[in-house]
């Protein structure tokens, strides 16, 4: 089970269509970001970092920011870290994100590594990293048991990931949220970034996407522990974490 873009047959497919929307709204992807979510992204990727201080205050920790983007999970990820020498890589396999994310991070020091890389085949060894997050970008993967199982393969025993996505809030919050989720938001996404595929994809995607209760059970088949789920905003995102198994 995975992200299917419209018309994409199979898993390499899926992983080519993906690529190929990202990139092309990669020029307005920051804009559209904090517009269509109020800017309250920037309160989740904070709360994200803050869930990992543990590690990121730790002198020598690795820190892999995989799916990207043009960076904002990633610096928050850095904007935590307690010591110089811990070690924040941010990875994402469309180079133009990347290049947004560099040119981001270009002249403010201690900038993270960028890596271009496939999230279902990281060019690390195994056990490399303390902690491995994901925002907004798990739900693209093509096969989301092998994205869970590639993130466990590069963790050391006791590594711990987090995986932020959306999700679809209950009750009246949930039906309002629905409206401006299915209706409002393709419409503004395809005005401003002049592409129409992307904003039709994502409410598409989230529908698509298994509940809490289902990926914290696949994240368990993957080799985690204590794996929880965290809503933020009444559930219109929340934070998956696990521990890897010693
Ligand atoms: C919605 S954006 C999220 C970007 C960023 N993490 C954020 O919070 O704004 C999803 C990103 O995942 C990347 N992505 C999707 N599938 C991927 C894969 N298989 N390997 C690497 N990157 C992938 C896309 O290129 C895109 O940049």
């Amino acid at each position: 089970m995975g992200a299917a873009p419209a018309g994409a047959g199979d898993r390499d497919a899926a992983a080519k269509a993906v690529q190929e929307m990202f990139t092309s709204i990669a020029p307005r992807y920051d804009l559209l970001n904090h517009v269509l979510s109020f800017n309250v992204d920037r309160l989740w990727w904070w709360r994200t970092a803050r869930r990992f201080d543990a590690i990121l205050k730790r002198p020598g920790a690795r820190a892999l920011d995989l799916c990207c983007g043009t960076g904002d999970m990633t610096f928050a990820l850095r904007r935590r870290t307690g010591s110089p020498d811990v070690k924040i890589l941010g990875s994402d396999f469309s180079h133009a994100m990347l290049h947004r994310a560099a040119a981001k991070a270009a002249g403010t020091g201690r900038a993270p590594q960028w890596i271009e890389a496939d999230a279902l085949r990281l060019p690390f060894a195994d056990g490399q990293f303390d902690l491995v997050t994901s925002a907004f970008g798990f739900r693209n993967l093509a096969d989301y048991d092998a994205g869970l199982r590639e993130i466990a393969r590069v963790l050391r025993p006791g590594g711990e990931c987090g995986i932020l996505d959306f999700g679809e809030p209950r009750g009246v919050i949930g039906k309002i949220y629905r409206v401006y989720f299915k209706k409002v938001l393709p419409k503004i996404g395809t005005l401003i970034s002049g592409v129409r595929g992307p904003y039709a994809y994502l409410p598409a995607s989230v529908e698509r996407f298994p509940s809490p209760e289902e990926m914290i059970e696949r994240m368990k088949q993957a080799g985690f522990s204590e794996a929880s789920w965290t809503p933020y905003t009444f559930g219109v995102a929340g934070l998956y974490r696990g521990v890897k198994s010693v």
